[in-house]
């Protein structure tokens, strides 16, 4: 008999089920996959569902379900807010109020009615930091690692540091709320105009196009921190204690005028803030990072929680930081909170042993749904699509890196769906990197979106070094570290372009090319790296090798299969749709092909009205 333990995080943002058989990670998918919701905080029942189908098995046999935080905590985090508030924190407290009423202070009672009742197993709560670090350490390929987590708020916790060894591991530092990295930079995300919890990258993504010209004035009047990189905000800087907006009137005041309006035109302002805040960043978890590996001596370390997803931070840890090695859990915002919730149940509540997989535990993250090939070729014959099934693998990897080869973009729906944030060569977006066009083509007809953010490559992991200023063979599965493409790879800018490269116009300044890669090279030469390698990537890999080698070129460009706005396609239906709204050339649904210019005219989707269903991020 085998146990079984599903580990859930629910009811902030990107809600997740994550379920263990003896141990092993069997599924983890996030729910807003299934509702096409992006980010979905509700209750993950389909992914639950999923997961235990996945398993083969029904809720009667889950032995324990692990939730990834403790309410009660929380709630009192809340109370502790709205009372020192009072009473400019009600509105935000009275709205929030019945949501903890009816379903966040009961969750035991929500668990069991959700799984029904065939479910006859114990639920426990994990706290939000320790659910984090239970998903960096222990699915990571290290016996023995320091830990860092840092986001922006779990109970109490915005940051912990500690150590895990073996089958344990203990938190023995924690930062509190309010003074936290995360909230510092949803903060600036907010001011410039983006969207907090889902906009953070995009000014990571800016940063480079500026000078970190407000780093002092940050960290003179804002932001204090520590050598240990313990941060301490000035909160008169800051509204979110009284949950109205992030930042204050005196925030505004210090940073020159009000917030840019979201959507509006992005001036060097903006630009220079990305770059100042993205500085503080990556010197508060320097700081950190030095502060762990000064108490635990570890050679090596790992990282979770949203902040861990800054991968130009990430980069310049490894480069530049104490440690030899760096493992990041690829789903390392709160999505991930369900595995670690389920893994600590299962190392440290159970206290079951725990085996090093020197490759990690995390399977390439590929845990997801996957869908055969007889069930795609009846969906397509149902709705009438034309499609080549092509059976012969070496045929289809042929015909697709022929297809690559003419500058055509391919959507490519392979095997079981990613879990965490990043599409990884499972539900990706691929083109040509070496072409000029490809960026614009693919965030313009494709993505829908006026972006200043070059797409990510993927590159065979053999040729990484090549190609990125990297160890040979370096190991990046997950897309979670930045590097610089290599130099002689670097283009000569002709006067016209250096001119172009000065215009206050972002559009301008990204349309040149950078390298001999430039859909993938970012305006200071950087690319967040994703290696491809034989054994995770099956498929994906021998794609890529025949377009190797019959282009010479080790790498495509990369991105998520989706429209702005909408949560990474899940089933060949999503697919399907995605493909017909959209600009894209091909599709391949596992070993079925389909062009564009074949699909009958019925079967066109109304580019604005499919937009239309998803809210801008
Ligand atoms: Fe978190």
């Amino acid at each position: 008999m085998s146990t079984y333990v599903l580990g859930i995080s629910a009811f902030f943002h990107d809600s997740a089920a994550a379920l263990l058989r003896d141990g092993e990670i069997v599924a983890a998918a996030q729910e807003e996959r299934f509702t096409r919701k992006k980010q979905d905080p509700d209750f993950p029942a389909r992914a639950v569902e999923y997961c235990l189908e996945a398993a083969g098995i029904g809720p009667e046999e889950l032995d324990v379900v692990a939730f990834y935080e403790k309410p009660f905590v929380k709630f009192e985090r809340l109370l502790d807010t709205f009372s020192g508030n009072a009473p400019s924190g009600f509105p935000m407290f009275r709205e929030a109020l019945p949501e903890w009423a009816e379903r966040k202070l009961d969750l035991p009672r929500v668990i069991r009615t959700a799984l029904g009742d065939g479910f006859r197993g114990r639920i426990v709560f994990a706290e939000h930091h320790e659910s984090h670090a239970a998903s960096a350490f222990f699915p990571s390929p290290y016996e023995e690692a320091a830990i860092l987590t840092l986001d922006a708020v779990g109970e109490w916790s915005t940051s912990a540091i500690g150590h895990g060894r073996g089958s344990r591991l203990e938190l023995t530092q924690e930062q509190r709320f309010p003074h936290s990295l995360g909230m510092l930079y949803s903060a600036f995300t907010y001011y410039t105009g983006f969207k907090v919890n889902s906009g953070e990258y995009k000014l990571m993504g800016l940063a480079p196009y500026g000078r970190p010209l407000y780093r002092d004035k940050i960290l003179e009047n804002v932001a204090e921190v520590g050598d240990d990189g313990a941060l301490e905000l000035d909160m008169s800087y800051f509204s979110y204690l009284e949950g109205v907006a992030m930042t204050s009137e005196r925030f505004h005041d210090l940073f020159g005028g009000p917030p840019r309006p979201p959507e509006s035109a992005i001036g060097q302002k903006e630009m220079d803030l990305a770059s100042s805040i993205q500085a503080v960043c990556e010197e508060v978890v320097l700081q950190a990072a030095d502060h762990v590996h000064g108490l635990t001596g570890s050679k090596r370390l790992v990282m979770a929680g949203g902040v861990a997803l800054n991968c130009v931070a990430n980069g310049r840890l490894l480069r530049e930081g104490p440690f030899e090695e760096i493992w990041v859990q690829p789903a390392a915002g709160d999505a991930g909170g369900a595995l670690g919730a389920a893994l600590l149940a299962w190392h440290h509540m159970m206290g079951e042993p725990r085996e090093v997989s020197p490759r990690d535990a995390q399977g390439g993250s590929l845990l997801g749904p996957a869908y055969d090939n007889e069930s795609i070729g009846l969906f397509l014959d149902a709705i009438g699509a034309r499609h080549h099934r092509m059976d012969d693998e070496s045929e289809l990897v042929d015909r697709v890196a022929e297809i690559l080869d003419s500058d055509k973009v391919v959507g490519w729906f392979q095997g079981r769906m990613e879990y965490g944030p990043r599409a990884l060569g499972a539900r990706s977006i691929i083109g040509d990197p070496r072409s000029p066009e490809m960026q614009r083509t693919m965030n313009l007809k494709i993505k829908y979106r006026e972006s200043f953010r070059p797409f990510a490559p993927c590159v065979l992991r053999e040729h990484v070094s090549e190609v990125f200023c990297t160890e040979p063979d370096q190991d990046w599965p997950y897309m979670l570290f930045v590097a610089d493409v290599q130099k002689h790879l670097h283009r000569t800018l002709t006067d016209e372009e250096r001119v172009r490269m000065e215009d206050p116009d972002l559009r301008i300044r990204v349309s040149v090319p950078r390298s001999e890669l430039p859909a993938i090279t970012h305006v200071d030469y950087s690319a967040r790296v994703q290696t491809v390698d034989r054994e995770r990537h099956g498929r994906f890999h021998r794609l890529m090798e025949r377009f190797h080698e019959r282009t010479g070129c080790p790498v495509v460009v990369n991105t998520s299969f989706n429209i702005r706005g909408e949560p990474i396609v899940c089933s060949p239906d999503d697919a399907f749709r995605c493909f017909m709204a959209t600009d894209m050339d091909c599709l391949v649904l596992e070993n079925h092909v389909l062009l564009k210019e074949e699909q009958p005219v019925g079967l066109t989707v109304d580019a604005d009205a499919y937009r239309s269903q998803f809210t801008l991020d």
